[in-house]
């Protein structure tokens, strides 16, 4: 589809199964010329474009778009019409970005992402106020299975441009809260095989307790099996997964990968939990898994490119 997609490490289950222009001629979006949007750069509002090598681009400026959201009909049509401006300029934007160079790209090979912090210069502006302290709040990613996960650096990188596109007092103090970027490979979840039925396992903990992410993101944690008494199988099924409450709801989204002959008492470590996995748990019926142990020992998975090798 893409000159640079087709060979990107998008596994080919996730890569996007359309021309990125059909979409576009549909949604009759004007993508002006180049004439008009790229010879002279100046002025088109754009703070930045960062093209990482992982295939992430990275575009912030800033929007525009007559009004803002409100409760009455007229005010929020005013409001969508607004967001659809953007949203249209933006792509009009990276489609120039991209394709200027004429090195073959275009908006067939974007893997992700759009950011905006080029509106915190242009709200700031209109406010009239001088920024002492920007948070550019959380979101840095962390690996799971199933997804492409770019390294902090592009997301770093693509800070920079953003504040280089920004007037900010020398003094102005940038702050961000990562959180699952710092901690999802600090924590790991052990639980036991409570009963197998056929290729069913029963575990004690599940999406009421401390997997509900597994459903909510819905993120693909690693997992491996531990067995304290032999080795298992060097064989590996599919497993469906479920949790303690026998509640109907009580199920993973997904199987686990696990030797064949998983049987009860056997132990599994779910990777990748971090904070949330304890900070979501319930105690529906009863179930509040409670015990954290500190332990020296490497992460489940570091970064991709560091994983653990797995059956799973
Ligand atoms: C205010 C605030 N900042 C930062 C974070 C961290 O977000 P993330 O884990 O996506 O980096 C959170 C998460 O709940 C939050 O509520």
């Amino acid at each position: 589809m893409g000159t640079y997609y087709d060979n990107s490490i998008v596994p080919d289950h996730l890569k996007r199964k359309f021309d990125v222009y059909d979409r576009i001629k549909k949604l009759s979006i004007d993508m002006g010329s180049f004439d008009a949007d790229v010879a002279d750069l100046k002025g088109a509002g754009i703070a930045g474009i960062v093209f990482h090598e992982s295939g992430l681009v990275f575009l912030s400026g800033q929007g525009g778009g007559p009004g803002q959201m409100y409760d009455d009909p007229a005010r929020i049509k005013e409001g969508a019409d607004a967001a659809e401006e953007i949203a249209d300029s933006m792509i009009k934007r990276l489609h120039w970005g991209l394709t200027c160079g004429g090195e073959g790209g275009d908006l067939n090979d974007v893997i992700s992402l759009v950011t905006a912090l080029g509106l915190v210069g242009e709200i700031a502006g209109a406010a009239g106020v001088d920024i002492h302290f920007l948070d550019v709040g959380g979101g840095f990613p962390a690996a799971y299975k199933g997804v492409v996960t770019p390294p902090l650096s592009a997301y770093m990188d693509e800070i920079d441009a953003g504040l280089a596109g920004l007037e900010l007092r020398r003094d102005c103090v940038t702050m961000c809260e990562p959180g699952r970027a710092m901690v999802a490979s600090g924590c790991s979840l052990v639980v036991q095989v409570l009963l197998r039925k056929e290729d069913q396992i029963y575990i004690n903990d599940g999406v009421h307790g401390s997997l509900s992410e597994m459903v909510t993101g819905p993120l693909r944690m690693p997992v491996r099996l531990i067995r304290l008494d032999g080795d298992p199988s060097d064989r590996y099924a599919d497993f469906a997964v479920a949790g303690p409450t026998c509640d109907s709801v009580d199920m993973l989204p997904f199987p686990f990968r696990l030797p064949e002959d998983i049987r009860e008492g056997d132990w599994l470590e779910i990777g990748q939990l971090g904070a949330y996995g304890s900070a979501l748990r319930t105690q529906f019926n009863g179930f509040y898994p409670d015990t954290f142990v500190t332990l020296r020992d490497e992460p489940f998975i570091d970064s991709p490119s560091r994983a653990r090798s797995s059956g799973a």
